[in-house]
């Protein structure tokens, strides 16, 4: 088996519709107005359905990232319990995966019913394990904790226990993968204080990016709300959760006015 494979290398059958990252980013449709799973919308299923295959994409990543850090690194360059992690990770993810297969077809929904994006692979193809811990471990996982407690109190809402009581499940595993990777992180770096920086200065670049122009927040009906508390039970600290919050709330603003310039210029024409 080869090491360190380049992200364009994932394999793939035909059930899947692969996005760039650079489509992803683009396309705005997600964000904000139809990005919120809004149980008083008309599509809220539709919606249910889309995060929920977003999810299901990136856990079928994670698992392959996990188990590429266990692999691609020597215990010359990673602690051989980070490795055991990694696998510890994998099995978790494969369980992920098998529980959003079934989500999906009980919420009605099938495999490669939406694109899959492959931003975590390609964060998880990082020559650094360090950069890999920040930017899929802290960065990604801390959103899917972010998600699946939304989508944890959506399926209360909506009366369907299934839907909750997998969010839950699938929550308590990605807090544990979160702290892995603020213990790994810290660890590995402690006495390299630039590459600390280096890799928590990438994971803020993946925040950002996963903000989505705006949508994370921490108002009751942010598309995407900030979990604060099981952040920090995961190794966040406050000041990181508001750099979150803080650059979200920015970019919010930022689109909003790129919107009302586009109508004005629009309007013009
Ligand atoms: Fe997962
Ligand atoms: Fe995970």
């Amino acid at each position: 088996m080869r090491k360190n494979i380049e992200p364009s290398a994932l394999a793939r059958d035909a059930r899947f519709n692969r996005q760039t990252t650079e489509e992803r980013f683009a396309d705005l449709r997600d964000t904000m107005e139809i990005g919120k799973v809004d149980p008083k919308a008309e599509d809220v299923a539709d919606r249910a359905r889309r995060r929920m295959h977003g999810i299901f994409v990136g856990e079928i990543q994670a698992l392959e990232g996990a188990g590429r850090t266990a692999f691609d690194f020597g215990t010359d360059e990673v602690p051989y319990e980070l490795k055991l992690d990694m696998a510890r990770q994998c099995w978790d993810e494969a369980r992920h995966c098998e529980i959003s297969i079934k989500l999906a077809e009980h919420m009605g929904g099938e495999l490669g019913e939406y694109v899959e994006a492959t931003t975590l692979f390609e964060a998880a193809c990082h020559k650094d394990p360090v950069f890999r811990l920040a930017g899929v471990n802290r960065a990604l996982e801390g959103l899917a904790i972010d998600v699946f407690t939304q989508m944890r109190e959506f399926g209360e809402e909506m009366g369907d226990p299934i839907l909750e009581y997998c969010e839950d499940y699938m929550l308590a595993d990605e807090v544990t993968h979160v702290r892995m990777g603020s213990r790994w992180l810290r660890a590995v770096t402690e006495d390299d204080p630039e590459r600390r920086a280096a890799a928590l200065e990438f994971q803020k670049v993946v925040d950002g990016l996963f903000n989505f122009r705006g949508q994370r927040g921490e108002e009751q009906d942010a598309p995407i709300r900030l979990a604060r508390k099981f952040r920090k039970m995961a190794g966040f600290s406050d000041g990181e959760v508001d750099h979150i919050l803080e650059t979200s709330l920015k970019q919010r603003a930022e689109l909003a006015s790129d919107r009302m310039a586009a109508s004005i210029l629009a309007e013009e024409d």
